[in-house]
């Protein structure tokens, strides 16, 4: 059978900044910039996007479209060896993130739902009904429909699922989030969010970079979908006359922007319902726009307006997280498409059960998935393009584009120095972060058990 392609060059554009945007942008940016000092983030953030993101991205492309295989069978092809085990690794990566982030899309689900029928803005208290619905029985029944949607889309298919699906979805996200960040400019707080959102103190970011560092790093990767091989996936549907720097561009661009857009958004409302960016958490967006909505003119539609768009941007990316282990049993086991898709999904929605009992599980899955798993395997990834196979990179990604001349080696070695040491230094960060927040947090949550 003939493997499948994308039908349309803006369908992959619009696929891979389906998988770009998502939860990260809207659920894990805001309360990353509260928790790691506002603006100074920002900056930091900024940064790694652009340095870091941009030529990982175009790393992964080469890869996927060179071999034209899924993201395990690509690295094998690509590097040999025991580089297999990398795919592995991706495998793994998408197991856990997809496992916690439908729970994350059970609550978005939820909310949507709570916006009809008047649910959070009924209740006393937002941070309440936040507890009420995180755990328990109601977020593993939206963590369940949440699998259900996404195994519904990615059975149909590149074409048919994924490529349709991102059509309708992309576009809905900025349009809305346009509407909802001119009405956020007129909220009362709109002017102290934009000072705590867009001017830098740069003292605070030299006394904090040991966390900020690996918290933008992780924000970075997690945001632009890199380090496991999602842009592999989606690069070997693709033809060899695409201009991937163009399409990497384009990518960004638009992925970015809606990180800048949602924190246009949730700080106007924040501030003007007087609630700390700094301690919100995991719960951020839902504990306090629901709690800003029930005093706003218009809260329940705009409220619904929001988190529909969030389900949506949550489901274009959860999509691509299954589709890199989907294409891999594919290829690698000839297993029919509709059934890959069905055991995968259901072992998926089994390893994210436990996350459905406390919210601190989130934090437990999550910090170890994109501060530790996600860099480990970005660092991997990036030695075996450009330190092993620099000239077959080079040569792919001219494809479409002609020749680069020294600009193709200043992008080498981009990624082979500086790139690989800020990672190797984030991780670092990370992993020490990580055994804090285990000795911390976790282990206060398991002693009060
Ligand atoms: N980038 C998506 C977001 O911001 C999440 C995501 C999709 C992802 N695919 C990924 C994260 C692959 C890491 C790796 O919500």
């Amino acid at each position: 059978m003939a493997r499948e392609t994308w039908g349309t060059r803006i369908g992959f554009i619009l696929a891979a900044v389906g998988s770009a945007v998502g939860l990260g942008n809207i659920w894990r940016f805001p309360f990353q910039v509260g928790q790691e000092g506002g603006a100074a983030f920002m900056v930091m953030y900024l940064a790694f996007v652009v340095l870091i993101g941009f030529p990982a991205m175009l790393a992964e492309f080469v890869v996927g479209r060179k071999t034209d295989l899924n993201a395990v069978g690509g690295i094998r092809e690509w590097a040999g060896g025991a580089w297999t085990y990398l795919g592995g690794l991706f495998v793994l990566i998408g197991f856990v993130i997809l496992s916690y982030y439908s729970v994350v899309g059970g609550w978005v689900l939820r909310y949507v739902v709570g916006s009809v029928t008047g649910g959070y803005t009924a209740t006393e208290s937002a941070a309440a009904y936040f507890v009420s619905i995180a755990s328990g029985t109601d977020a593993l029944l939206f963590h369940a429909i949440f699998m259900l949607i996404v195994i519904g889309i990615v059975a149909l298919g590149v074409q048919q699922g994924i490529e349709l699906g991102v059509k309708v979805m992309v576009p809905a996200i900025f349009v809305i989030f346009g509407i909802l960040a001119v009405y956020a400019f007129g909220l009362a707080g709109a002017g102290e969010a934009y000072a705590y959102y867009l001017s830098p103190d740069v003292g605070y970011i030299l006394e904090n970079w040991q966390s900020l560092v690996p918290a933008a790093a992780g924000q970075g990767f997690f945001t632009l979908s890199l380090g496991m091989g999602v842009m592999i996936t989606y690069a070997s549907y693709l033809s060899s006359d695409e201009n991937l720097a163009l399409d990497g561009v384009s990518i960004v661009v638009l992925n970015t922007g809606v990180s800048i857009l949602t924190g246009l958004i949730v700080f106007p409302i924040l501030f003007s319902a007087g609630v700390d960016p700094a301690t919100s958490g995991a719960g951020a967006i839902f504990i306090s726009v629901a709690e800003a909505l029930i005093d706003l003119p218009f809260g329940q539609i705009v409220g619904l307006l929001f988190f529909l768009t969030v389900a949506i941007a949550a489901l274009s990316s959860a999509i691509s997280l299954i589709e890199v282990v989907v294409s891999y049993a594919i290829d690698e086991y000839g297993m029919d498409r509709m059934r890959a898709t069905g055991i995968i999904g259901v072992a998926i929605f089994l390893l994210g059960v436990p996350v459905t009992v406390n919210t601190i599980f989130v934090d437990l899955y999550d910090i170890f998935a994109a501060q530790i798993l996600l860099v480990l395997g970005g660092i991997l990834l990036m030695i075996a393009i450009t330190w092993l196979h620099a000239d077959k990179a080079v040569g792919e990604l001219e494809k479409g584009i002609g020749d680069l001349g020294s600009i193709g080696s200043l992008w080498i070695w981009i990624v082979r120095v500086p790139v690989v040491l800020v990672l190797l230094v984030s991780l670092y960060l990370g992993i020490t972060g990580y055994i804090d927040f285990l000795q911390g947090p976790f282990a206060e949550y398991l002693g009060s058990l």
